[in-house]
């Protein structure tokens, strides 16, 4: 038996109005310099006391997550920000007062309180407020920022419920609180301030669209407009791996529904012509659409959110299957769309543009 192996406790919690003495707990473990995965209103993270240079570490050995991708600090107020950011600029306070509790991470100035752990090197620092009871309660008893990437092992698709969490995590991690499925489905985005024009570099459930609509100047990376350019330098380590990414290879084809139908229909028949087994991710009004082949659907067209709930199950449900190849019809990147389209490109091995 792996002497280092860990006992995972699961506990189940209201996600309203979770039970103090559990939050204790947990609370407690964090204070130790363990790990504790909780749930957020986008997913699952794996938190860590954010001071302890030690157990952030233990974050990335449970993970298998490269050393060189930082993480988010995850506080219960404001006043967590200001007390650990080298700077905070008065757009950074209007967009936290703006969307905190939410699913935005800012990136402001670094400091010297925080173990270089936790920014992989960067001079810089990204914080959240995350818009869940049982997240805040226990960042509260804490006292502390809480480290937490997403709960999955490194290169999965992001958990949103405990039994992802489980199935990636345990044996390798102290506890689970269990509140049930996480809220949006994927993560937050991910907004640079430290640059003259704020720059996002993760779309998520604060959209490009939600920003400007403050009057604020912002516009997205270079590598979310050219997604198929591979960066040499991402401003955010995380955007160079391939991610969210089930096992068997995913060709995503986007386009005019129309025409994806069309192409996904000849690339499954040449696929079966040589023998393979075709998985195909859809919207659930196209499930009868592809004959032959094994459908899952995630949500439907018209409605983006519906989609990012549950892209990441549908995600993992194909590696419960034995699918040599999965075909993926594309989401318009627009409004929370752009998020989802943008975790199925990082998912994706080739994109196809179908054309008619
Ligand atoms: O919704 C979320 O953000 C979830 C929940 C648990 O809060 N967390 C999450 O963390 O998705 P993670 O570690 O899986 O993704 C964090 C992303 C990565 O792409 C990382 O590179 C980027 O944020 N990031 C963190 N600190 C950064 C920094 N100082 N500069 C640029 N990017 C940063
Ligand atoms: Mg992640």
């Amino acid at each position: 038996m792996n002497i280092d192996a860990k006992q995972t406790v699961l506990w189940r919690v209201d996600k309203k109005n979770p039970a103090p003495a559990i939050i204790k707990e947990a609370a407690s473990i964090i204070a130790r310099g363990g790990l504790v995965a909780f749930p957020t209103e986008t997913v699952y993270g794996l938190g860590a006391n954010g001071l302890d240079g030690k157990a952030v570490d233990s974050i990335f050995a449970a993970k298998g997550r490269p050393r060189d991708n930082p993480l988010i600090l995850h506080v219960s107020d404001i006043n967590m920000v200001y007390r650990y950011a080298g700077d905070v600029s008065k757009t950074a306070l209007m967009l936290m007062e703006e969307f905190w509790p939410g699913p935005l991470s800012v990136v402001l100035p670094g400091s010297s309180k925080v173990p270089r752990e936790v920014s992989a090197g960067l001079n810089s620092l990204a914080f959240r407020m995350p818009d869940h009871s049982v997240a805040l309660a226990l960042i509260r008893e804490a006292g502390v920022p809480v480290a937490a990437p997403s709960a999955n092992t490194s290169g999965k698709p992001s958990p949103t419920t405990a039994e992802h969490t489980y199935q990636d995590l345990k044996g390798k991690i102290d506890a689970i609180l269990d509140g049930g499925q996480a809220g949006m489905g994927v993560e937050s985005t991910v907004l640079d301030l430290t640059a003259e024009v704020p720059v996002i570099l993760r779309p998520g459930g604060v959209t490009l669209e939600d920003i400007k609509e403050l009057g604020c100047d912002v516009v997205l990376d270079s590598s979310l407009v050219n997604y198929e350019e591979i960066v040499d330098k991402p401003r955010s380590p995380g955007m160079k791996y391939r991610h969210y990414a089930p096992s068997s290879p995913l060709i995503l084809i986007e386009g005019v529904e129309e025409q994806v139908i069309q192409e996904i229909l000849k690339l499954a028949s040449a696929y079966a012509a040589q023998g393979k087994r075709i998985g195909v991710l859809c919207r659930d009004g196209n499930l009868g659409k592809y004959p032959g082949t094994m459908t899952i659907a995630a949500g439907t067209a018209w409605d983006h959110a519906s989609v990012a709930v549950e892209l990441y199950n549908a995600l993992r449900s194909f590696d419960d299957t034995d699918m040599d190849i999965i075909l993926a019809e594309g989401v318009e990147p627009v409004g929370l769309g752009l998020a989802v389209a943008n975790r199925l490109r990082r998912a994706a091995t080739t994109i196809i543009q179908a054309k008619g």
